[in-house]
């Protein structure tokens, strides 16, 4: 028996009834389908389609079906093919005739978008209060590492030295343009579906201002097609995760890289490691290993939603069925990695003296340049001096930094005494002083913005 069968001289294939079955994904949205429910009877109420004892009598009974869910005492049957049609069942079963009344002028069509909205809105919450908490753990390590100077790397060469701080805090940046995406999603998700019905509208003249406030939507859908059709909200948060995800796989990456042997810049905590079955000195830095490769599942996901969509013209089918799994998993998936990432930053131990022993003199060529462009050099030309003077050091086996004074005259003339002041890690960082730039003022001024933008919460 199905409450659609009208219709039909027999029964569903058992291959069919499995296959359309979406009630094991979505029972996930039990909360939000029964608040969608309640606001529905409360409209209809209002609008004089229900008395005010059957709407007692609906709400009544809504709000026990999710009591006995939250408890385990709801037994679902083969026949509920989606959540929808098991609340509704269990319903008409609790309460009878006043039961039968709640499904009109409503359709599965405006009341599963209008459950995937609510889940929406709720899970970019989490994710934002995931990612402020990830900001909190990136200052946090950019104040105690404040003065470490690492190589900066472009090609994964040694390029220029950088704060460790500096490193830390392009995190924090990148974070906050996470978050503003965040909130576009949930500007996206924040719009009323209920009302619209299959495709056209309901046929009851329901307050739908009111239903929207009672749900906490600050907009109320202007297109009933539009709305019963709409995955792009689905598609802007799954990308926003995505994104979340490359983004944190990158910073892994980086990690995974400086916890080598031949790196041993960081070393993870053992409560973020893992052994190895066979060989007994491994640990692993499988936390961010799994980050890096749980980023390849948000991107699927995205992907997934995406492919599914492009081929549906307006308005329902049931292809759209398939955004939920993507959407409960990488909801899931993106707030597991940025508790985790966080976690990670957070204990991981930095091996100063391993930091130190990596930094090449090679790191300074470029202030050797600038020393010779404040001589008065045109740059291209003090370019080549110093490319000169580095080919002839990787040939001679010798530092930039020992090359005696008299040498490097035969490579320029301007070459002078003060040339030593150069070799010094703090004055090269210090010396990118600009706004953005690695000197220690710069990043304090980082951090202290950084730490008014947590305030201000
Ligand atoms: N389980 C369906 C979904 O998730 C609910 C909507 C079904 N609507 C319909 N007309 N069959 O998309």
């Amino acid at each position: 028996m199905k409450m659609w069968d009208g219709r039909f001289s027999k029964g569903t294939d058992a291959l069919m009834e499995a296959f359309n079955n979406s009630l094991p994904v979505d029972r996930t949205l039990i909360k939000e389908d029964i608040a969608g429910s309640v606001a529905w009877a409360n409209a209809l109420a209002k609008a004089g389609v229900l008395t005010v004892e059957e709407r007692d009598k609906i709400v009544g009974g809504l709000k026990s079906i999710l009591d006995d869910y939250n408890n385990d005492r709801i037994s679902f049957l083969p026949s509920d093919e989606d959540i929808h049609m098991a609340v509704e069942r269990l319903l008409i079963e609790r309460i009878g005739a006043a039961g039968e009344k709640l499904h009109t002028g409503r359709s599965r069509n405006d009341q599963v978008i209008t459950d995937t909205r609510l889940y929406t809105l709720g899970a970019l919450d989490g994710v934002a209060e995931c990612l402020l908490e990830l900001q909190k753990a990136v200052v946090n390590r950019a104040k105690s590492d404040l003065r470490v100077i690492v190589p900066g790397y472009t090609h994964l060469q040694q390029a220029q030295p950088v704060l460790l701080s500096h490193y830390w805090m392009s995190l924090f940046s990148i974070l906050e343009r996470e978050k503003s995406r965040v909130v576009h999603a949930k500007k996206s998700a924040d719009i009323l579906p209920l009302g619209s019905g299959a495709v056209a509208g309901s046929g009851f003249c329901v307050d739908r201002d009111a239903i929207a406030a009672e749900l906490g939507f600050s907009s109320v859908s202007t297109n009933s097609m539009d709305m019963v059709a709409s995955r792009d909200f689905v598609i802007e948060a799954l990308s926003v995760f995505a994104s979340v995800g490359v983004h944190l796989s990158r910073y892994a990456e980086d990690l995974i890289i400086w916890s080598s042997r031949e790196f041993g810049f960081v070393e993870l905590d053992d409560a973020w490691s893992t052994g190895s079955s066979m060989m007994p000195q491994k640990k692993n830095p499988d936390s961010l290993e799994l980050i890096r490769g749980k980023s390849g599942r948000l991107i699927g996901n995205h992907v997934r939603a995406a492919t599914t969509l492009k081929g549906l013209g307006l308005t329902y089918y049931k292809d759209l069925q398939e955004d939920k799994e993507p959407l409960f998993d990488s909801v899931l998936t993106v707030g597991m990695i940025l508790k985790v990432f966080a976690n990670v930053i957070a204990t991981l131990k930095v091996r100063e003296d391993r930091v130190k022993q990596g930094l090449d003199p090679f790191l300074l060529a470029t202030d050797m340049a600038d020393y010779l462009v404040r001589k008065g050099m045109p740059f291209r030309q003090a370019h080549k001096v110093v490319g000169r003077l580095v080919g002839y050091c990787a040939e001679s086996n010798t530092a930039l930094t020992d090359v005696s004074i008299n040498k490097l005259r035969e490579f320029s003339e301007m070459f002078g005494d003060d040339v030593t002041d150069l070799y010094s890690w703090e004055r090269a960082v210090n010396g990118r002083a600009v706004k953005g730039g690695t000197s220690l003022e710069s990043v304090e001024a980082q951090i202290a913005g950084a730490e008014g933008v947590l305030e201000q919460r």
